[in-house]
């Protein structure tokens, strides 16, 4: 890396000494120093501590780590616990039982709040429900919701009673939806008659219909229906339950389940590189701790506390900081169905100013759209509210850049606020490599250190560390409680996805990144197959694979491209079947194309541009030559080796983007 930019990257310090930390994060750089040494020194006893200091268990565990059948690791040996317990029953009896868990915010904006005890109360009887219709410990469900506290209850509920639920975010298709309730062997769906986003009703329990009419879900006994909106659906009387009725007349106590510490708690569908999402499967004891660590190491959280974290529960940002961490916590939050643009761009602000929000938690593509919004209409700009209630601020999903820091920093956080950049991923179960505010700086744009616990390295491909300031793969070298157990029904693709022999066994992240001086990180994006598009992680080769299943296309190369909003935008390179087509066609064709991915996957994945050709630049071997693909997509020069390409006239024959 050149010095300028070194300097650049460590010398751009903010500087976070105002800070004061009397919360529940580690109070000053020296304690973080001396937690990390005692993690190194102290592997088990480390971890087993706060296992025993913040986990409730009905069995104590007999050992920490049994590391024996790598990288299979299995954490807190014989304990059994439930997750419910340690999120709502806990707070029956130690004073938050009257504290709001939930403040709910609709789209529209109406306001709806309950209690730690109400909650309870809801996730046991509709556990009662489930149970009596014979759902049992192991039994797997898809939730597909709309962020509500329906779709908390619904999780709850599952967790209650031992069964693994998988979420899908209510933005995915039914071909999507079709595709996880197979490879997971669901055998009840929950989900909602419709959703309501943006003044928008969309609908979800057609979609459901959909997916289970593709086939070979026999094993699909129930579908249970939340009433969000009341509009007409399809039923199916033998089948189809409302959530109401099978919630009412239920008894409000429900006996939890207490399952092995290692008991999957749920199954996350992400992309990868290959054309088929991987189901990551997390655990149930290993899993809520770290959730719960990281909220408060990361957060700093106070039992006065509004959090507000903006993802979706389908991400696993909602499954950590939304469904489990801050309930584990007693703490308030603030769930929100709708979108930061309606009505207006100002939403989030005026959120933040109405409920006294003290932690915000969002993604860089919302902050980048606001900023965008707020320069276009001043109204909407965040001077124009009090926030005086905000203490931390986090960005999660993506990389931030510097200026989006900065603009986030001084107008939400007024300065005051430190903003946590968390890096982490599905995989990881939460955070990782984040500032802490106990950090004396922060630097825009970079993650910083490592948590305590975390062995963060930057190796190169056999698996040696790099000097600072150079690049190379991002990796954790020792397992820590909330790692991803396992790929649901593909434990070969888990092992050699994640941790490649050449790299030691080291957990591999699928990033690049590089350290400074300071030992701060700088995360330089995929190093493979990827796509972050508005800080959703995207398959190429599963879009890949949606495309040339359309009857027309022939041949199909996506590729990701800088955009200033989304982060990432999607480019798909398509062959057709018959000739390029005229631009007249093409028009069509684009939008034809643009539909199908919506259907085939969610429109989420739709190309921003559709680029045609007559063929796809390939080397003599046959590989298409993705480099330079990116590299017209994104109007560069062509300025690599091209001496390789099969086919070299075919470039001057791609057609504008349509
Ligand atoms: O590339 C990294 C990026 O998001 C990926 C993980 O995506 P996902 O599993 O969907 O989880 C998103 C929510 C944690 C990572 O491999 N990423 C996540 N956080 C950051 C980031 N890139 C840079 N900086 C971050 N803070």
């Amino acid at each position: 890396m050149p010095n300028a930019i070194q300097s650049f990257l460590t010398d751009n310090k903010v500087s976070n000494i105002n800070y004061n930390v009397s919360g529940d994060s580690i109070p000053s750089y020296d304690s973080y120093k001396k937690l990390c040494l005692e993690a190194e020194n102290n592997f088990e006893e480390f971890w087993g501590g706060y296992a025993t200091k913040l986990l409730s268990w009905s069995k104590t565990f007999s050992k920490v780590l049994d590391d024996s059948n790598k990288p299979h690791y299995k954490w807190f040996i014989d304990g059994s616990m439930n997750v419910t317990v340690n999120c709502l029953d806990i707070h029956l009896t130690n004073g938050n039982s009257n504290k709001n868990a939930i403040i709910f915010e609709s789209d529209d904006g109406d306001v709806s709040k309950i209690t730690y005890k109400d909650l309870f109360v809801r996730v046991c009887k509709f556990a009662n429900g489930l149970k009596n219709l014979g759902y049992k410990i192991g039994d797997r469900c898809i939730i597909y919701m709309p962020m509500s506290i329906e779709v908390i209850v619904a999780m709850h509920a599952c967790a209650r009673l031992g069964i693994i639920h998988s979420v899908v975010f209510g933005g995915f298709s039914s071909k999507s939806l079709h595709e996880r309730i197979l490879d997971i062997g669901a055998s009840l769906i929950i989900t909602s008659d419709y959703q309501k986003r943006g003044g928008k009703q969309i609908p979800l329990k057609s979609a459901v219909d959909d997916a289970i009419s593709l086939g070979n879900c026999d094993s699909i006994t129930n579908v249970i229906v939340y009433k969000r909106t009341g509009s007409s659906i399809n039923w199916l009387d033998d089948r189809d339950l409302w959530m109401d009725d099978l919630e009412n007349n239920q008894l409000d106590y429900c006996a939890p389940v207490f399952v092995d510490a290692e008991h999957p708690l749920f199954v996350l569908y992400t992309s990868g590189s290959t054309g088929k999402p991987k189901g990551i499967q997390h655990s149930s004891a290993g899993y809520l701790l770290w959730s719960k660590m990281t909220m408060q190491w990361t957060f700093d959280t106070r039992d006065d506390d509004i959090f507000w974290c903006t993802a979706d529960v389908g991400w696993i940002t909602g499954h950590t900081y939304i469904a489990y961490g801050p309930l584990s916590l007693g703490l308030t939050q603030v769930i929100f169905e709708g979108i930061p643009t309606y009505p207006n761009s100002d939403r989030f602000w005026k959120m933040i100013e109405n409920h006294k929000v003290s932690i915000f938690y969002t993604a860089p593509t919302a902050i980048r759209s606001l900023i965008k919004s707020s320069c276009i209409d001043p109204s909407v700009h965040p001077d124009n509210f009090d926030l005086s209630s905000l203490r931390v601020i986090g960005s999660v999903g993506e990389p931030i850049s510097p200026d989006t820091w900065k603009w986030y920093y001084k107008n939400v956080g007024k300065e005051n606020c430190p903003v946590a950049d968390t890096w982490w991923q599905t995989e990881t179960g939460g955070h990782m490599i984040t500032p802490l505010p106990c950090l004396n700086y922060l630097k825009p744009g970079s993650c910083s250190l490592p948590l305590p616990g975390i062995f963060a390295s930057v190796v190169d491909e056999s698996g040696e560390e790099v000097p600072n300031a150079t690049g190379g793969f991002l990796v954790i070298k020792k397992p820590w409680p909330g790692m991803i157990r396992n790929i649901w029904g593909n434990t070969e693709r888990f092992r050699t996805s994640y941790f490649p022999e050449e790299l030691k066994g080291y957990y591999l992240a699928g990033d690049g990144a590089q350290r400074d001086s300071d030992g701060y990180f700088w995360i330089m994006g995929r190093i493979d197959d990827v796509l972050n598009v508005s800080g959703h992680r995207l398959g190429t080769m599963e879009i890949e694979s949606a495309l040339v299943s359309h009857s027309k296309v022939s041949e199909a190369a996506v590729i990701g491209r800088s955009d200033d909003t989304t982060g990432e935008a999607v480019v798909a390179f398509i062959v057709m079947k018959g000739d390029k087509p005229s631009n007249e066609d093409a028009v069509n064709i684009a939008k034809e194309l643009r539909n199908w991915i919506a259907c085939e996957i969610g429109p989420i994945a739709k190309p921003k541009d559709i680029i045609f050709g007559d063929s796809l630049p390939k080397t003599r071997s046959g590989k298409i030559m993705r480099r330079l693909l990116r590299s017209i997509a994104n109007g560069e020069n062509i300025n690599q080796d091209t001496s390789t390409i099969e086919n070299i006239s075919i470039l001057d024959k791609f057609s504008i983007s349509f």
